[in-house]
């Protein structure tokens, strides 16, 4: 009987085609089937279950049906193993519509491995456990023994146990190993210790995926599309922008690149400090200096200079200081001519900012400071006001929210309003006018507190219900090499392009040092300093744990040895240059790939290269989760390291001793050395460092 079933379910699967694209609706039918089939598996599976427990003091001819059962079972999962991913990849083609299991197909291209495994476990558990929804089924990948590990037999023994069925965590491994629906990815599975189940990927597979990885470029892992606001940078007009705002401006655009490379809508915030009392005192002084301002742009150079000299005059001058806050009186009432004077205030420090922006290679930020946000204000208040939410407090108006220590300050006492009413119309005219359903605010940890009482009282409000996820990524203070807070000597703030200017000039010293600038060429000699500078910079605040403070050390930071930007940029160009010396160009390496030239994974070196490196989707998953973009670092330098072993134990390129010339090229490993500097480039896009060609 079972059997006849499964002829016919097999038999059912010849209309499984590749490369046609279906429509929604075949979809729809190919996902019913997939399941239909999988509860198939179920029956048939407690079928067995039922006959192999009989089976102890059965006859042979009930072991050889098992025997068959077995094999027929595994052909059948095989089978929706291919139609799954059929399916996927005709959704992936669609236009990226996602499968209920989350999709571990590329469209066409490689596979996110860590999904892909996953999913097959939670199938397999789904099978052999079928009320178990809850089991956390991601396999991980710090397996010391298999390749990676599925560790859920454990709490599945619990959750039995508290069931009252007794069963020990290796027959749990047992029984999910048996429903594990065949598949490419999977070379053996093997029981360990105390039932933690070893998973060894199949190198045919992997190589393959390499090989794809080379002919279609490092895959994104697909994840559902979000539209996400990111918050960062957000300097103060008419200031310096200082270390914090690098952290933010640093951090921030290198999620924000993170997102845009996973497909999600990303819209950049730069939300300045554009308003407020302070330019009431810039105004007047403006007025006072250059009185033709209405017709002549005033050639303010440096704002700073300019910001102290006006200090100094309120502090001082009581005339000066009245006439100071009626030009606040006057902005907050949109006079013309004090508008025009706060625009061009406003444009000379964006100029600055700007300057700093294009050295940092930060691109795409769009500037609505907190004035944007005026008209709004007044909206807000009136909503949280009809709502009821807001109490009287001493004159002001304040709001409490649960799950905040702090009220916010809605309302002050004299009528106005403040930085909280402010991130409050923010929030609300992300999530209404931008339709974000994914906010991330990238300031200093200080303003934590601020921040999770905007949330809790944008949750109260009701503004987030649907879903919207709110992310405050704080970050440590930034300390000086005597580990007190980052000072110049004279214990002023740092100015950013100061920092910037002794970070190239740090680089230039270092590349003298090491006779570059007897090799390179002028142009590749800017290049490198400037890139090397700015990139390990970035790097030195990336690699860290955000939430930690960090000494800023250019010592350390541009040492070509350890966790750095110097070395990685400089293992990278290593391993381009390796394929020069083989005299192949990039277009022949992709050419080889497209021509399907075999990835071979026989050494141990070979191996463990390869799964560094079919490791990168998994991290940006993660990364994604926490936002901790220092892991993304951690596997950069790992991809690195692990590079080296390989190249010290492989050989790659052989020249003749005596002549030179190249003699034999080890193709297969010129295409590992390609998929390398594939990922390596990728994960120094997203941390948005610059590369080199030669330093
Ligand atoms: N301008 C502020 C500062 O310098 C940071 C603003 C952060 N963003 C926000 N929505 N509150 O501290």
């Amino acid at each position: 009987m079972t059997f006849v079933i499964l002829f016919h379910i097999i038999s059912r699967r010849r209309w499984v085609r590749f490369g046609n694209t279906m429509s929604a609706e075949q979809l729809e039918q190919y996902n019913r089937r997939a399941e239909q089939a999988e509860e198939e598996i179920r029956q048939l599976h407690s079928t067995l279950q039922k006959l192999l427990s009989g089976s102890a003091n059965s006859n042979d001819t009930d072991s050889e049906e098992v025997a068959r059962l077995r094999a027929e079972n595994q052909k059948l999962r095989y089978r929706v193993g291919i139609l799954r991913r059929a399916t996927e990849e005709e959704q992936a083609k669609s236009g990226g519509a996602h499968s209920k299991t989350g999709s571990t197909a590329m469209a066409g291209g490689a596979q996110c491995l860590f999904v892909a495994l996953s999913e097959l476990f939670s199938a397999a558990i789904r099978a052999a456990f079928p009320d178990m929804d809850e089991v956390a089924t991601a396999v991980n990948s710090n397996s010391r023994f298999g390749d990676y590990q599925c560790n859920a037999a454990l709490p599945i023994v619990k959750r039995l146990k508290d069931k009252g069925v007794k069963m020990s965590p290796r027959d749990v491994a047992q029984k999910i190993i048996d429903c594990v629906p065949s598949s490419p990815l999977v070379e053996r599975l093997e029981v360990a210790g105390a039932g933690f189940i070893n998973v060894f990927v199949n190198k045919t597979f992997a190589a393959e995926q390499l090989r794809l990885m080379i002919v279609g470029g490092v895959p994104a892992p697909t994840v559902p599309r979000r539209r996400v606001v990111i918050d960062y940078s957000s300097p103060n007009i008419a200031k310096e922008m200082h270390v914090g705002h690098l952290r933010s401006t640093i951090i921030g655009d290198s999620i924000a690149r993170l997102l845009d490379f996973l497909g999600h809508d990303v819209l950049r915030i730069n939300h300045l400090g554009d308003w407020g009392t302070q330019f009431g005192m810039l105004i007047a002084h403006l007025a006072d200096k250059f009185p033709n301002f209405r017709t002549e742009t005033p050639p303010i150079t440096d704002l700073q200079a300019f910001y102290k000299e006006s200090k100094k005059r309120f502090d001082e001058d009581e005339a000066f200081k009245k006439r100071a806050y009626d030009c606040v009186v006057r902005l907050q009432s949109y006079e013309e001519d004090i508008i025009k004077a706060w625009k061009l205030i406003c444009a000379v420090s964006e100029r600055e900012f700007e300057k700093i922006y294009e050295r940092l290679n930060v691109h795409g930020l769009v500037p609505r400071g907190e004035s944007f946000y005026q008209s709004r204000m007044q909206g807000v208040v009136q909503q949280l006001t009809e709502a009821g939410f807001l109490e009287e407090d001493d004159g002001r108006k304040i709001m409490f929210a649960p799950g905040c220590d702090l009220p916010l300050t809605v309302v002050k006492s004299d009528g106005g309003f403040t930085y909280d009413t402010s991130d409050m119309a923010a929030l609300r005219q992300r999530i209404q006018e931008e339709r974000a359903d994914w906010l991330i605010y990238v300031v200093d940890a200080g303003q934590g507190a601020h921040l999770q009482s905007v949330f809790a009282c944008a949750r109260r409000a009701g503004w987030l219900d649907g879903g919207v996820r709110c992310d405050h990524v704080g970050f440590g203070v930034v300390l000086g090499e005597d580990k007190k807070k980052f000072k110049t000597r004279s214990g002023d703030t740092v100015r950013l392009v100061d920092l910037l200017d002794e970070g190239v000039r740090r680089a230039q010293e270092k590349l003298r040092e090491k006779g570059r600038d007897q090799e390179l060429t002028a142009d590749e000699l800017r290049e490198a300093q400037e890139n090397v500078a700015y990139g390990c910079i970035k790097y030195a605040d990336l690699s860290h744990n955000r939430n930690h403070e960090y000494v800023f050390s250019f010592d350390k930071m541009l040492d070509d040895r350890g966790n750095t930007a110097a070395y990685l940029l400089y293992a990278l160009t290593r391993i381009r240059s390796i394929s020069r010396r083989a005299q192949l160009t990039p277009e022949q390496l992709l050419e080889a790939a497209r021509a399907g030239t075999a990835i071979q994974l026989l050494h141990e070196k070979e191996w463990k290269l390869a799964r560094v490196l079919l490791r990168f989707p998994e991290v940006v998953v993660r990364v994604t989760e926490d936002l901790f973009i220092h892991s993304l670092c951690d596997y950069l330098y790992e991809l690195s390291t692990t590079f080296t072993e390989f190249y010290d134990n492989c050989y790659c390129v052989e020249k003749d001793r005596q002549t030179g010339e190249v003699v034999n090229v080890n193709m297969s490993r010129m295409l590992l050395c390609e998929a390398t500097a594939q990922v390596m480039t990728r994960c120094f896009d997203i941390l948005g460092i610059k590369t080199v060609q030669k330093m």
